[in-house]
C-alpha cells in the first residue's frame, strides 16, 4: 500500500483533529503519503481531494472540529453517487480509507466496499458515543464536559432565583451525553430514549426535593427522549415552580477537546493506519476497558451500544 485517504463524516466531534494528525504522521513515518478528502462523503464524489504533509497537521492537535470539515451527503446514499466516489479514489491511486466518523459514516464505507472493494478502517468520533465496539467515541468526553460546565453555571442562577431548569442535551438516539454529564453535574432527574420517561415519577420527585428545602432542581433531557420544552411546560403546569428551560444545542459540539479524547484520537487514528498498512480491511477500531481493539465492521454494526443502567440507578439514588 502505498496512498491512502482520511475523511470526517456525519456530526463533528472535538479531537477529530487529533486524530487527523495522527492518521497523517503516522501514515508518514509508515512511508505512506496520505490524501486529506474535504467535506466527506461529499468529497469524495466531488474529488475535494488535498495531499497532506507534516505540516498540513500542525498546531491542530487542539483545535475542535475538523480541519477536513464534514458533511451528510445525500448523493452518497444512492450507488450513483458511490461509484463516483470509487471511480475517484482509483483515478487518484487511493488504496485504503480511514473514515472518521458515527455508525452512519461506518455503514456508507460498508456500502463502498461491498460494491466496489474500498478498503477502509473506521475510526469512532461522534459526541453521541452511540456506537458499539468501544467505550468512547472520540468528542464525547469534550461534550460531557461542556454540558457539565454548563449546568454548573445553570446552578448558579438557578440556586439564587430557586428554580427548575430543563436542561436539554444532544444525543439524537441515545443518552450517554445526558448520563454522563447528568451525574456529575448532580441532576434530580436524567431523561433518556433508551429508558421510558415517567413524567409522573420525575414531578413526584420534584415535590419530594420541594419539600424538604431544596433551592433548585436541574432536568436533563437527551434531545431523543422527548422535548426539553415540553418537558419543562408540564412540569411548570403539574407543579407551579418557576420552570426555565435551556436548549444546550451545538455549543455542546465545540472547543477545545479534553485530554482524553485527544488520547484516544490519536491512539485510535494511529492504529487504523496499522491495520490498513497490514493489509487489513472493513475494521473499526475501538477502546475497551482502556485498552485498543478492532473489530470486523459487519460485526459491530450488528451489535447494540447499550447505556449503564446502574450508572442511571446510581444517578437517581444519589439525586434523592
Ligand atoms: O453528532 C451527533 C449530533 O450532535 C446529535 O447529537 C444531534 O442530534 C445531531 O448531531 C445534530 O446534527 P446537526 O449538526 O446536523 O444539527
Amino acid at each position: 500500500m502505498k496512498r491512502i485517504g482520511v475523511l470526517t463524516s456525519g456530526g463533528d466531534a472535538p479531537g477529530m483533529n487529533a486524530a487527523i494528525r495522527a492518521v497523517v504522521r503516522k501514515a508518514i513515518f509508515g512511508g505512506l503519503e496520505v490524501i486529506g478528502i474535504q467535506r466527506g462523503y461529499s468529497g469524495l464524489i466531488n474529488g475535494e481531494f488535498r495531499e497532506m504533509n507534516l505540516g498540513s497537521v500542525a498546531d491542530i492537535v487542539h483545535r475542535g472540529g475538523t480541519i477536513l470539515r464534514t458533511a451528510r451527503s445525500e448523493s452518497f446514499r444512492t450507488a450513483e453517487g458511490r461509484k463516483k466516489a470509487a471511480a475517484n479514489l482509483r483515478a487518484s491511486g487511493i488504496e485504503g480509507l480511514v473514515i472518521i466518523g458515527g455508525d452512519g459514516s461506518f455503514r456508507g464505507a460498508r456500502c463502498l466496499s461491498d460494491e466496489h472493494g474500498v478498503r477502509f478502517v473506521g475510526v469512532p468520533g461522534t459526541i453521541d458515543n452511540d456506537i458499539p465496539c468501544t467505550d468512547y467515541c472520540i468528542g464525547f468526553d469534550t461534550a460531557v464536559n461542556n454540558v457539565v460546565d454548563a449546568i454548573n453555571k445553570i446552578r448558579d442562577t438557578a440556586t439564587s432565583h430557586e428554580r427548575t431548569y430543563v436542561i436539554e442535551v444532544m444525543g439524537r438516539n441515545s443518552g450517554h451525553i445526558a448520563l454522563e454529564a447528568g451525574l456529575a453535574g448532580g441532576a434530580e432527574s436524567i431523561l433518556i430514549p433508551e429508558i421510558e420517561v415517567n413524567m409522573d415519577e420525575v414531578i413526584e420527585k420534584l415535590w419530594r426535593g420541594h419539600n424538604r428545602g431544596k433551592l433548585h432542581s436541574i432536568i436533563i433531557v437527551a434531545e431523543g427522549a422527548g422535548s426539553g420544552l415540553e418537558i419543562g411546560r408540564l412540569i411548570k403546569e403539574k407543579t407551579g415552580f418557576d420552570t426555565k428551560v435551556t436548549i444546550l444545542g451545538h455549543i455542546q459540539r465545540g472547543g477545545t477537546p479534553t485530554a482524553f479524547d485527544r488520547t484516544i484520537a490519536s491512539r485510535l487514528g494511529a492504529l487504523a493506519v496499522d491495520l490498513l498498512m497490514a493489509g487489513r480491511d472493513r475494521r473499526m477500531v475501538g477502546v475497551i476497558s482502556g485498552n485498543l481493539q478492532d473489530f470486523d465492521i459487519d460485526y459491530a454494526l450488528s451489535q447494540e451500544k447499550t447505556v449503564n443502567r446502574s450508572m442511571y440507578e446510581l444517578a437517581s439514588i444519589l439525586a434523592i
